[in-house]
C-alpha cells in the first residue's frame, strides 16, 4: 500500500509517519509513502502558491497550477489511487471507511491550508473528499495522518497481534471493553476476579458484556444500529441489570 501526500509541510507528514505504529510499517515496507509539495511546482521566483479569492473576502485560496500539477507528478507513480481531499465538508471517516481503504491500493491525499482550494481544482481532480469530523482545523495535515495511521493499523503484519485490531472499538459496531494491567490492587482498586481466573469463556464473555454495556451507555446511536443474536441481547440485559442496581434504580 502506498500513501502519497500532497502538502505545503513534507516535514510535518514525514516526522509523524516515522514513529510508532506507521513507523514500523514504513520500515518493513508494507506502507510506502511520498510527500509532494505544491511549492515545488511553482513558476515564480516567491514559490507562491496563494491568491486572493476573487469576490473579495478574507483569507488566502489555495492556487489551482501548483496543485494540478503536484497530484500529476503523483498519479505518475500511482496511477490507480483515488485523490483524496481532506476537508471539513467531506464525507466522515470512519472505521467502515478505514477497513475499506485498507482493502485497497493506497491514496494520494491532498492537505489543504487557507480558506480552502480553488474550485475547479477540487471538480476537476479530487475523487472523494474525507472529513475526520465537525471541526475546521487550519490544514489537512492531522487528518491526513489520521485517515493513515487508521487504515494502516488493519493492514496484516502491522500490529503485533493481528487479532488487537479486530477487538478494537468499532470494527464490529461496538466500544471495546475495559482493559487491566498489573498491579492487580492498586490504590484505586483492583482488577475484576473474572479476569484473573483463567477461564478464557468466562472472560470472553465478561468482555463481550462490557462492549456491549460500553455501547449502551455511551454510543446508544451504535448500539440501535446492530442486531443483537439471542446471547448478546441476553449479555446486554446482564449489563443493564448489574448497572441499575449499581446506581440504585429500580
Ligand atoms: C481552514 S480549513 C478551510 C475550511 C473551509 N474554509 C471551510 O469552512 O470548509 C483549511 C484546510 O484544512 C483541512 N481541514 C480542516 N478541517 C478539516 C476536517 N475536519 N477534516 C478534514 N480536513 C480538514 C482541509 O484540507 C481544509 O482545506
Amino acid at each position: 500500500m502506498r500513501f502519497d501526500v500532497i502538502t505545503l509541510f513534507p516535514e510535518f507528514i514525514r516526522q509523524a509517519m516515522a514513529i510508532g505504529v506507521v513507523g514500523r510499517a514504513l520500515d518493513r515496507q508494507i506502507i510506502g509513502l511520498d510527500c509532494w509539495n505544491p511549492r515545488d511546482y511553482t513558476e515564480d521566483n516567491y514559490r507562491t502558491v496563494d491568491d486572493r479569492p476573487y469576490g473579495g473576502g478574507p483569507g488566502m485560496v489555495f492556487m489551482i497550477e501548483p496543485l494540478r500539477r503536484a497530484v500529476q507528478a503523483a498519479r505518475r507513480v500511482a496511477p490507480d489511487n483515488p485523490v483524496i481531499l481532506l476537508s471539513p465538508q467531506g464525507q466522515r471517516f470512519d472505521q467502515s471507511r478505514a477497513k475499506s481503504m485498507a482493502a485497497g491500493s493506497g491514496a494520494i491525499f491532498v492537505c489543504g491550508r487557507y480558506e480552502g482550494l480553488d474550485q475547479r481544482f477540487v471538480d476537476h481532480y479530487v475523487d472523494e473528499e474525507l472529513s475526520i469530523g465537525d471541526f475546521v482545523l487550519s490544514g489537512g495535515e492531522l487528518p491526513a495522518l489520521a485517515v493513515i495511521d487508521a487504515v494502516t493499523r488493519l493492514l496484516p503484519g502491522v500490529l503485533h497481534t493481528d487479532a488487537s485490531a479486530i477487538e478494537d472499538s468499532f470494527m464490529d459496531g461496538t466500544l471495546d471493553c475495559p482493559h487491566y494491567t498489573r498491579p492487580e490492587k492498586s490504590e484505586e482498586g483492583e482488577v475484576p476476579a473474572v479476569l484473573l481466573s483463567g477461564n478464557h469463556a468466562l472472560i470472553a464473555r465478561w468482555r463481550r458484556k462490557q462492549s456491549l454495556g460500553a455501547t449502551w451507555l455511551r454510543r446508544p446511536d451504535l448500539l440501535a444500529q446492530l442486531n443483537l443474536n439471542k446471547v448478546d441481547q441476553a449479555l446486554l440485559r446482564e449489563f443493564m441489570d448489574d448497572h441499575k442496581a449499581e446506581n440504585g434504580v429500580q
